[in-house]
């Protein structure tokens, strides 16, 4: 096993490349899961570097601020629009069945009559309000009449968005019998079946279906002809007023809710409860969960407030949340399908891993045809059976999972699974190692395809163009087996591809060659070696410099030299390499010292890929690594290419055109046509500020 603290960075940096990967997805229009999920994946981060005392400065930056769009007119709030601090159903190994503890919100609660200074036994009126998932919104009314709609946006300033709600009808043009002037905010979003009516109309068109209604209802807000927009359906529920001028107002959540509804505004007094006790509000979400499959909208939760609105100013919350309310979220969504079969899929370590097929189902907005069971022993502790049905689950994982078996409806004759005895892609026999099985056959076809697309991946070498489909069109036509094979594919060779083409072929031979120039930091990453997750990498990469540096001590530790095991992996304390342990440094560096890494590597030199470290890891920017730039135009105190340089030194690639692959655009005076076509994008731009702020420095 490796060391528990390395499991936890190895998590965790995965989680950073996943919110990257999903942040990407998402301000492309095409998100691969829900926001939940979503959420549920950067909570999962914050809890890790707090765990692992990351500095803030090197996480990811999750302050909401990727909301701003080009060509609306930025709007500062009146006072900040926070978020809620959550109870969570907290589920990572999708064991057991849970909502929120009850536990956990009492806690809260105590909290707050400490806070307020109110004894234990008085009990403070709480108000439980459904938590609709649709996109926040502050609307200004001045005397009774709506004057403007803002996005939340980065919490301090938001977009306009008057002319889309006032088109789309989403909310009350005037407060009956209002004279005074208020700010009300609420949520507004897309009933689900004026949502799927949409979608319906998209695929008649033969276009693709969005994904799901809140990032539906965000699209059509953010539209920039909103003539129209009213046929779409949108909806909002309102629920708070913040500030108002001549207003004689209600002092309770309740009546705030009452008087809403009496000017005309949205508000479901159905839908809320006035709890006396906190037992009595943290019960009302439970049973409201068991609606939630029947409500004409989508919630993700409960939100509870003090009802005493004379208490909020009692109350100093965060810059993150307020201490008045708190969200309940619930579990995610979980549907019932058939499990059609079980493929077992080979990993680039050779890893085997079983596959649910699956009868397609709609699960928390997209349709899963396929999930994962994780390994073996898993699957014969739930007993997954072909023919059963199944429960299927995305939560905090992207790739959906079997939670359990529903036994009432097995048919008879149904058999154990039996584990594979061969790898099924080339036959040879298995090894067992823990609780995993591989296929110990380093020239398995699948394997192969497994190694070269992780080599040419993002993380990796970050090939541009070197996708999954043509990885396996190289290995058949080309017949590319090693990494090192990949530097000699010639581009006649590429053009005649299927879907390739001379343009393509020429873009690829370039992204050839600045991959080749990444560093043996991601070569080592490139190289499929068990148990070296990126960080080891690069501490590995920094502490060696040059790749016969590494393998020559790598071979001294294999033929057991002590003062090499003492370097790396001492009896007592923590070795060279922060996190490495015995076990982790025994099998690293023996497939380090083998004959078919050593091969690759000898390849690779030959080709002319960089082997030694290539910068020092303190120079990276969590957040910048990875991402790509473009500089337009001449910038205040920097020139280009020391903007460049520290783009690069905090791990940020630049490029010379923009595309929708640019992750930002930093502009300077007299930005050409690069600046409209960021905008045209809708990519992120920078000023010198803003980039230097993003580099931290
Ligand atoms: S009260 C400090 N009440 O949830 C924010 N929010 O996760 C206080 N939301 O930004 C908000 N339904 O967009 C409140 N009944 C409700 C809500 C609600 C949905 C959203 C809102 C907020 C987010 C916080």
């Amino acid at each position: 096993m490796s060391h528990p603290k390395q499991l936890l960075l190895d998590e965790y940096e995965a989680l950073a490349s996943q919110i990257a990967y999903h942040e990407r997805l998402y301000r492309d229009g095409v998100p691969e899961i829900p926001d939940a999920a979503f959420d549920d994946l950067v909570d999962r981060y914050q809890q890790l570097a707090d765990e692992l005392e990351i500095p803030p400065e090197q996480r990811i930056d999750q302050t909401p601020g990727v909301d701003h769009t080009d060509g609306f007119v930025q709007v500062e709030h009146r006072s900040p629009m926070l978020s809620l601090e959550k109870i969570s159903p907290y589920r990572r190994d999708g064991k057991g069945d849970s909502l929120p503890s009850l536990g956990q919100f009492l806690s809260w609660y105590d909290r707050r009559q400490k806070d307020l200074g109110i004894h234990r036994h008085e009990q403070l009126p709480l108000l439980v309000e459904p938590k609709i998932d649709g996109i926040s919104v502050s609307l200004l009314y001045v005397r009774g009449q709506l004057q403007r709609a803002v996005t939340r946006g980065d919490g301090k300033k938001g977009d306009d968005i008057t002319r889309q709600v006032k088109s789309a009808r989403a909310v009350p043009e005037r407060l009956d019998g209002v004279r005074g002037s208020l700010e009300v905010r609420g949520e507004l979003y897309w009933p689900l079946d004026a949502f799927s009516a949409h979608n319906q109309k998209l695929i008649l068109f033969g276009e693709k279906p969005l994904a799901n209604p809140r990032n539906g209802c965000a699209g059509l807000m953010k539209r920039k002809d909103p003539e129209g927009l009213h046929h779409a359906g949108i909806r909002s529920f309102l629920y708070q007023i913040p500030w108002s001028e001549d207003l004689p107002l209600p002092t309770s959540q309740f009546e705030v809710l009452q008087w809403l509804k009496h000017c005309g505004a949205p508000v479901y007094l159905d839908e809320i409860f006035l709890a006396h006790h906190p037992h009595d509000a943290f019960h009302y979400c439970e049973q409201y969960a068991e609606r939630r499959p029947h409500l004409p909208y989508e919630i993700d939760g409960m939100v509870i407030k003090l009802d005493r609105l004379d208490l909020y100013s009692r109350l100093e919350g965060t810059g993150h949340h307020p201490h008045w309310a708190i969200a309940y979220k619930f579990p995610p969504e979980r549907k019932p399908t058939l499990l059609k079969g079980i493929t077992v899929q080979v990993g680039k370590s050779g890893k085997l891993t079983p596959v649910a097929e699956l009868e397609p189902v709609l699960v928390a907005g997209t349709t899963v045809s396929r999930a994962s069971l994780h390994n073996f022993p898993e699957l014969e502790r739930k007993d997954v059976r072909v023919g059963d049905t199944v429960f299927i689950e995305k939560a905090g994982e992207i790739i959906p999972q079997v939670v359990s078996v529903d036994l009432d409806k097995r048919p008879i004759n149904t058999e154990s699974y039996a584990r594979p005895t061969a790898c099924p892609a080339c036959g040879a026999d298995v090894v067992s190692e823990d609780i995993f099985i591989y296929c110990p056959n380093p020239s398995c076809p699948h394997q192969v395809r497994e190694r070269l697309r992780h080599f040419a991946s993002r993380g990796a070498m970050d090939i541009e163009g070197l996708g999954a489909a043509l990885v396996e069109q190289v290995i058949d036509k080309l017949g590319v087996v090693s990494p090192d094979d990949v530097f000699r594919m010639k581009e006649a060779d590429l053009a005649g591809l299927e879907r390739m083409g001379k343009k393509s072929a020429a873009n690829l031979m370039k992204s050839l060659q600045i991959a080749k120039d990444r560093g043996l930091a991601r070569v080592l990453v490139g190289l499929s070696i068990r148990h070296l997750g990126t960080t080891m990498a690069e501490d590995l990469a920094n502490h060696f410099e040059s790749v016969d540096a590494l393998l020559d001590f790598a071979q001294r530790y294999r033929q057991g030299d002590p003062q090499a095991i003492e370097q790396v992996a001492p009896e007592k304390g923590s070795g060279v390499i922060e996190g490495m342990a015995r076990k982790t440094a025994d099998s690293i560096f023996a497939e380090l010292a083998s004959p078919s890494v050593r091969g690759v590597i000898e390849g690779l030199r030959q080709v002319g890929v960089l082997l030694e470290a290539k910068r020092q890891l303190s120079d990276a920017v969590v957040g910048v690594v990875g991402k790509s730039f473009v500089l337009t135009g001449s910038l205040p105190t920097l020139k280009r290419d020391e903007a460049s340089a520290l783009i690069k030194a905090a791990g940020g690639i630049v490029g010379t055109s923009v595309s929708k692959k640019t992750d930002y655009v930093v502009v300077g005076q007299d930005a050409g046509s690069k600046l409209d076509k960021a905008q045209k994008l809708g990519i992120n731009l920078l000023d010198e500020a803003g980039l230097l702020a993003l580099l931290r420095k």
